[in-house]
């Protein structure tokens, strides 16, 4: 475990206008974000720039869903990773739906988590396998596979700076989720793959998110896994009635976890 600090992300996906997101966002301007919470929504990029001002005075980060790993030129449709510059802390890398749907490959991830750096943006790497990789007990290499490409241009230092999300494919969306032992061991995996690629002080730093079908009512189990820095929620972000009750249950399981560490 890499700490007691949660992170709490909302993938908001391609909901809300600009208009939208940003009431949407001024909603959370009133909420005390917990101690030892860290806490980001993910506008759409037409969205960033609003929503960004909006909580430009608030304690909530503000993620960005994709970027191209170029930093300028002829890429019709693109927006690079020094434009989220001031606009975003951070940047969804290789999230399933764009692996799946928009066909980006393990070298686009490795690319994408590069540039980011380059921004000073962190990139948070999304990872998982598909409900037939899994049938197929091929979730090891899955893993292994799209860490060591997505890793591979980064530096040791930058690799225990950033943050991983794994997200089992067939759990996104779905209302269908992972059992915790079956998460344990996949963060335990994820952590491996990094320490063997990076040493034992990357593998304890890097942040470690869960992602799929989280509620507030699954949320602890996930929280309180060894090794689980946090969630990437998505449906459940799309209300504050279902997102902030997950950014409260981090505080009350990072409070215990920092009570635990201090009596240690
Ligand atoms: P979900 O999405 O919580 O709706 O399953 C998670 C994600 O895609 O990040």
């Amino acid at each position: 475990m890499s700490g007691h600090k949660k992170i709490i992300i909302g993938n908001w996906k391609m909901h809300f206008t600009v208009k939208q997101a940003a009431a949407f966002a001024t909603k959370f301007i009133s909420k005390s974000v917990p101690a030892d919470v860290l806490v980001g929504v993910t506008p759409n990029c037409l969205a960033l720039s609003e929503v960004s001002g909006v909580l430009s005075k608030s304690a909530i980060n503000v993620v960005s869903q994709n970027a191209y790993y170029e930093d300028e030129g002829a890429f019709t449709g693109e927006v690079s990773m020094p434009m989220l510059r001031g606009l975003a802390d951070f940047v969804l890398v290789g999230h399933s739906e764009r692996r799946h749907i928009l066909r980006e490959s393990n070298d686009y991830t490795r690319e994408k988590c590069a540039a980011a750096f380059r921004s000073n943006i962190v990139p948070i790497l999304c990872v998982g396998e598909t409900l037939v990789e899994r049938q197929n007990y091929h979730t090891n290499q899955v893993l292994n596979d799209q860490l060591s490409v997505g890793l591979a241009d980064l530096t040791t230092e930058e690799v225990s700076k950033m943050i991983i999300a794994y997200e089992p494919v067939w759990a996104i969306g779905t209302g269908e989720y992972a059992r915790p032992e079956d998460v344990e061991k996949a963060v335990a995996k994820i952590r491996a793959e990094v320490t063997s690629l990076y040493g034992v002080i990357a593998g304890a730093s890097v942040k470690v998110l869960y992602g799929g079908s989280v509620t507030r009512e699954n949320a602890r189990s996930y929280l309180e896994i060894n090794g689980v820095d946090g969630l990437l929620v998505g449906g459940a972000s799309l209300s504050v009635a279902t997102f902030w009750p997950i950014v409260e249950i981090a505080g009350a399981v990072s409070s215990v976890n920092k009570q635990k560490k201090k009596e240690a």
